[in-house]
C-alpha cells in the first residue's frame, strides 16, 4: 500500500478522495508533471518545477506550494528508492457543475508514486527500440502546457497497440511535433534534429538535456521542421521522456529506419545521460 499526498495530507491512497464536482474530474481543468527521482533524488527537480510554474500560470491556476518539500516527503515515505511522481493541480471544486470559475476556488493537489527502473544505469543493452506509427495532430494548439486533457494521447497509443506497435507519432499540418508522451529527435550524418520549441510541443525536460549534452560534448544539433520524407529517410529516430529516458524507434509505419537498430549516436547520448546522471547522484552535479 502506497502513501499519496492529498492537499496538504499525506495518506495511505485507499483514503484518498477527491470531490466529483472537481473540476479536474468534469473537464480535465487541471496540469500535471511527472518528476523521476533515483535513489531518492529528483532528476533536474527545479526543471520540473519551473514548467509546473508555468503551466500553472498559462491556466490561472494558484501555484503557492513548496513543490520540491511535497515531492522529497512524498519519495521518502515511499521507501525513497526509483520512483516517479505525479503531481497534479487541478483548479478546485465549486460544488456544482459549472464552465465558470470564480476565485474563491482552492485547488486540489494531489501526488503519487510510481516505481520505475533506473533507464540510466540499466545500460543500453537493457532498451528496447520502439516501432511507431504516425498520426494526425488532433491536440488543441498549447501542448507546451502539461495539461491533463490527454485524450488524444491515449487514443493514439491505443491506435498504434491495435496495430502492433509501441508508440505514435503526431503530425500537424505535414510537419512531425512529438509523440503520445515524448519527444522526437532524428539523426542525419551525425547531426541531431528536432521539432523546434513551440505551443504545438511540451518543452520535455529530457529534451532540453539531450541539446545541452550535445552542446556540451560537441555533437551538431538543429531545431527544425520535420516532414514524413525527412523522418523516414533519418539514419536514427529516437523519443525521449523523463520516465522512459531515450529510446531508439526503429520501424515507422513498417519502414525500417536507417539499419533499423540502435544507432552510434543514440549509443553516445546514451552514455553522455548515464554519466549525468551518476554525476547527479554522487552529487558533483
Ligand atoms: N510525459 N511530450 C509529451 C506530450 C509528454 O507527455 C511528455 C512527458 C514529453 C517528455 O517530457 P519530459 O522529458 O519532461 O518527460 C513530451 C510524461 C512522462 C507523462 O505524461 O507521463
Amino acid at each position: 500500500m502506497s502513501t499519496v499526498y492529498l492537499n496538504g495530507q499525506f495518506i495511505p491512497e485507499e483514503e484518498a478522495k477527491v470531490s466529483v464536482f472537481d473540476r479536474g474530474f468534469l473537464f480535465g481543468d487541471s496540469v500535471y508533471e511527472v518528476v523521476p527521482y533515483y535513489q531518492g533524488v529528483g532528476f533536474r527537480l527545479q526543471e520540473h518545477i519551473d514548467r509546473l510554474a508555468h503551466s500553472l500560470r498559462a491556466v490561472s491556476i494558484k501555484n503557492a506550494q513548496d513543490w520540491q518539500a511535497i515531492m522529497d516527503k512524498l519519495v521518502a515515505l515511499n521507501g525513497g528508492g526509483n520512483l516517479s511522481v505525479y503531481l497534479q493541480v487541478t483548479r478546485g471544486s465549486a460544488g456544482k457543475r459549472s464552465h465558470a470559475y470564480g476565485d474563491e476556488l482552492e485547488p486540489t493537489i494531489f501526488a503519487c508514486c510510481t516505481d520505475i527502473k533506473d533507464v540510466w544505469q540499466a545500460g543500453v543493452d537493457e532498451v528496447v527500440p520502439l516501432k511507431a506509427i504516425v498520426t494526425e495532430d488532433l491536440r488543441w494548439h498549447r501542448c507546451d502546457i502539461k495539461s491533463t486533457c490527454l485524450l488524444p494521447n491515449i487514443l493514439v497509443l491505443q491506435q498504434a497497440k491495435d496495430e502492433g506497435v509501441q508508440e505514435a507519432l503526431f503530425s500537424r499540418d505535414g510537419k512531425l511535433t512529438e509523440g503520445s508522451a515524448c519527444n522526437l529527435f532524428l539523426v542525419k550524418r551525425g547531426v541531431i534534429y528536432t521539432p523546434k520549441r513551440s505551443s504545438e510541443i511540451l518543452g520535455g525536460i529530457t529534451r532540453e538535456l539531450i541539446l545541452e549534452l550535445a552542446d556540451q560534448h560537441g555533437i551538431q544539433y538543429q531545431e527544425i521542421d520535420i516532414d514524413y520524407e525527412r523522418l523516414l529517410a533519418a539514419d536514427e529516430v529516437w523519443v525521449s521522456s523523463s520516465t522512459r529516458g531515450v529510446i531508439p524507434i526503429v520501424e515507422i509505419d513498417g519502414q525500417q529506419i536507417g539499419e533499423g537498430n540502435k544507432g552510434p549516436v543514440w549509443m553516445r547520448m546514451f552514455t553522455l545521460f548515464s554519466g549525468f546522471q551518476r554525476a547527479l547522484m554522487t552529487g558533483s552535479k
